[in-house]
């Protein structure tokens, strides 16, 4: 199988990186923002560096395209992608309205293709070892949930002003995650956020949810934190028996060198009667995983049943929802 990348920042390196020791699978061709832009990291997978996203569509060079480019992009570039009858691995979040995502999901449907979306939180083994054990009853029925997903702002992102923020970028993992562990929210009770200096979108966020099965969820999204605030990710479910947490901690390399280190990493389980204890899990790259099971999706013939369109179009569905709310000021809003 033939893939082709678009774009070529952080998550097209990463993809690249992963297709290029993956079996049955070639990356053959990448484009990027224009001309020439693609080139570098093309020569480093021996892949052909496209000028445009027609050239790499039209050129018989690829059988399905992985979209890594800017979120205000994705719907366009993947309903080009369609009309040329390639499958699709889209990045999250899958658009940035449910019109466009709705627009999307028919072009796929029309083309007879494949498509699935990013939500690598599906595939995150820590994440994966919490829905095992909520789906076994293991601690008892789920009553109460938070999560976080904290970090400083991307200013590496030349598109991080157009269009998207934490809500699109963050708050979007965590509500599929509630999703997916409780089925979709019959209500978000609240949202407050702030919105930074200088920016449009919504990020720092929190928001209180309730599932079908009267789960109070609260989530809190920031793109807002210090620099030297650790990224943090978090996910607690208190149950009738017991507790589970997963938190995971990465501060910058402290002398300046590019990169991180993790300062905590735990998955634990909290019996109602007992002693805490790590949960053991297999620890697995969630990107490899993820894209490991769109080859297989794609080479078996076989829909997504992970990161599917509906459920990244469920997820997108409670995000624009909060930012509705919070734009529309029936909550407390920052300004
Ligand atoms: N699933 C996850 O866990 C996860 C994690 C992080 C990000 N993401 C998602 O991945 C996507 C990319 O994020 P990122 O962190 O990789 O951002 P990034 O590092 O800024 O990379 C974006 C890339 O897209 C390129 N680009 C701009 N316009 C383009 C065009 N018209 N066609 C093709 N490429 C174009 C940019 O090129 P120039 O540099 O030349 O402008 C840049 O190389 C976002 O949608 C984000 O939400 C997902």
């Amino acid at each position: 199988m033939r893939i082709g990348i678009v774009g070529t920042g952080n998550m097209a390196s990463l993809h690249a990186s992963i297709l290029s020791r993956l079996e049955r699978v070639r990356l053959t061709a990448l484009v990027g923002s224009g001309p020439g832009r693609a080139g570098p990291l093309a020569e480093k997978y021996d892949a052909r560096g496209c000028d445009c996203l027609e050239d790499l569509l039209e050129g018989g060079l690829v059988d399905a395209v992985d979209i890594c480019s800017p979120s205000n992009l994705h719907a366009e570039q993947a309903i080009l992608s369609f009309a040329a009858g390639k499958h699709v691995l889209c990045e999250k979040p899958i658009a940035l309205t449910v019109a466009d995502c709705d627009r999307m999901i028919e072009k796929a449907q029309a083309a007879g293709v494949k498509f699935m979306v990013g939500h690598t939180t599906r595939f995150w083994p820590e994440y994966v070892a919490i829905q095992r054990i909520l789906a076994e009853g293991r601690v008892g029925a789920p009553q109460a949930y938070y999560a976080c997903r904290l970090a400083s702002t991307p200013l590496w992102r030349k598109w991080f002003a157009q269009g998207s923020s934490a809500l699109y970028d963050l708050l979007i993992h965590d509500v599929d995650l509630f999703n997916c562990y409780f089925g979709k929210p019959k209500e978000v009770a609240a949202a407050i956020g702030k919105k930074g200096e200088g920016y449009d979108g919504w990020n720092h966020v929190q928001v209180a949810l309730l599932s079908h099965t009267n789960v109070i969820g609260q989530i809190e999204v920031s793109y807002l934190m210090p620099r030297c605030f650790p990224v943090t990710f978090e996910s607690r479910v208190l149950c009738e028996h017991g507790a589970l947490e997963y938190r995971f901690q990465r501060r910058r390399l402290a002398d300046g060198r590019y990169g991180f280190e993790t300062v905590h990493h735990a998955l634990k389980m909290y019996p109602t009667d007992g002693e805490p204890s790590d949960i053991a899990y297999q620890q697995v790259d969630a990107y490899e995983e993820e894209l490991s099971y769109f080859v297989k999706c794609v080479q078996n013939d076989t829909p997504p049943a992970l990161g599917s369109p509906e459920q990244a179009r469920e997820a997108l569905t409670v995000v624009e929802l909060v930012q509705t709310l919070l734009d529309s000021g029936t909550v407390k809003r920052d300004g």
